[in-house]
């Protein structure tokens, strides 16, 4: 692939040796991550842009993604099945959660599935893209936005409602580089122990969840629901809510579902 790489950094987590390929700008990390693993690039290959021209969020919105940010992807190879990658999903979220409300004393939630929130502003969202061939999981692309030294007045106005940074909120610049350790340790480690105990970090990333026991509206096409979450299904991470005529609906994370919370 001929784009330019900035630098090319190694980096150490718990006796393992992670590539990190560190870009200027690119359309959007996770297209760099795609074609890299489409070419062997191992596992834990991480690839990270000071800014993105073409970055892609879910329900295929674009991604702002100016200079200031963390915008990066990881390369993994897991083995599992396509139905239980709603795990990955939720192992990364619960990583930036930790890593932010460690590092900065912050509270950051949960706003199920993957979406950081900080005082009822996004901070940061997770795009996980898979490649699946017969049936089998081939890789996973991890990708990871944050907000991270971006001031109020580069946000486009209509985000800015909805949309903070760490800088807004700390009234100062945080250091990129031990951010983006302190999240990829918490990924790594929880990703190392998801076979064996996905309930125990379920009930970690349940207790950063804000919706949890709120009541929400929940709007599928032209139907609108309300109810109050329950919990999480941990075979298929859909969201369990109990509607007000005390039937059980399990939300997934579906395109066309709009999710709003209505008390906390
Ligand atoms: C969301 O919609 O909440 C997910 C946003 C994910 C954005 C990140 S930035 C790094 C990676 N590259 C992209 O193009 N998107 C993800």
């Amino acid at each position: 692939m001929k784009i330019p790489i900035f630098i090319l950094l190694k980096l150490t987590l718990n006796n393992n040796e992670f590539k990190i390929l560190w870009f200027k700008t690119v359309d959007s990390t996770n297209n760099i991550a795609k074609k890299l693993a489409e070419e062997g690039f191992e596992e834990g290959t991480i690839i990270v842009a000071e800014t993105q021209t073409k970055g892609r969020g879910r329900y295929r919105r674009t991604w702002f993604s100016p200079k200031g940010g963390l915008w990066f992807s990881i390369i993994l190879r897991p083995e599992m099945s396509p139905n239980e990658v709603f795990k990955l999903n939720f192992l990364t979220t619960l990583s930036i959660v930790k890593a932010i409300n460690d590092l900065y004393n912050l509270k950051a939630e949960i706003k199920w599935p993957n979406d950081v929130l900080i005082n009822g502003k996004k901070v940061c969202g997770v795009l996980n893209e898979t490649k699946i061939k017969d049936g089998k999981l081939e890789f996973v692309i991890l990708g990871i936005g944050m907000n991270v030294n971006i001031p109020l007045e580069v946000f486009p106005k209509e985000l800015r409602k909805t949309s903070t940074s760490l800088k807004i909120l700390l009234r100062e610049n945080v250091p990129i580089m031990v951010l983006l350790q302190k999240i990829l340790k918490n990924i790594f480690f929880y990703y190392s122990e998801v076979k064996k105990n996905f309930i125990q970090i379920l009930n970690e990333y349940k207790c950063f969840m804000k919706m949890l026991n709120s009541w929400i509206e929940i709007n599928v096409g032209n139907k609108k629901m309300k109810g109050q979450v329950i919990d999480v299904n941990e075979e298929t991470g859909a969201l369990i809510v109990k509607l007000r005529n005390n039937n059980f609906q399990e939300i997934f994370d579906i395109n066309n579902c709009r999710i709003k919370l209505l008390t906390s």
